[in-house]
């Protein structure tokens, strides 16, 4: 049988990980509040990319593409990555985007899929649409890469 990430993996993570709710933790666009902050800092990120696991098993169009992904080593190897993206204190140790999504054949349309989701979860918790838009900025670089062009 197929096995996509589950949901229980997603919860088993949060338990395991011991990953508090970070509800609305935003902080106010002011033009001084650096991106790190506007996502609610490390946790934020955090509760964001879990947002995005649970949109991402429920998507049709991508689920099947994280057949039998590592759910904790994902969760932190991109909540590293936002982190370090947005201006936060963080490392990303993963391996490179060329790499990782080498084999995938990721189409413009699965690209799509997985921004919009990730704008999905910045909305739930709360992220404006300045601080989506900057961060969004920031991952387009990243584009070629991902899609192996
Ligand atoms: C800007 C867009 C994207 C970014 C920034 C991104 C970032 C990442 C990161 C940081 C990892 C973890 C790497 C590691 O563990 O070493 C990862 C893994 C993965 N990504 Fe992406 N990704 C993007 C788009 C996509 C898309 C569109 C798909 C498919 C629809 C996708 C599918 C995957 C899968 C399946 C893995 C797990 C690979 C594995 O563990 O073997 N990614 N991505």
């Amino acid at each position: 049988m197929t096995r996509l990430i589950s949901k229980a993996a997603i919860l088993g993570l949060v338990v395991t990980a011991g990953l508090t709710l970070a509800g609305c933790q935003s902080a106010p666009e002011t033009p001084e509040a650096s991106l790190y902050q506007q996502l609610g800092k490390r946790a934020g990120i955090a509760q964001i990319v879990e947002d995005l696991l649970f949109l991402i098993v429920d998507d049709e169009r991508i689920n099947q593409q994280f057949k039998g992904v590592d759910v904790a080593s994902f969760h932190r190897n991109l909540t590293d990555q936002l982190c370090q993206l947005s201006g936060g204190p963080c490392t990303y140790s993963g391996r490179g985007m060329r790499e990782v999504h080498a084999d995938m054949a990721i189409t413009d349309t699965q690209f799509n899929a997985l921004t919009e989701n990730l704008i999905l979860a910045m909305e739930e918790n709360g992220v404006g649409t300045g601080a989506q838009n900057r961060l969004l900025k920031r991952l387009i670089p990243l584009y070629p890469d991902v899609r192996n062009l």
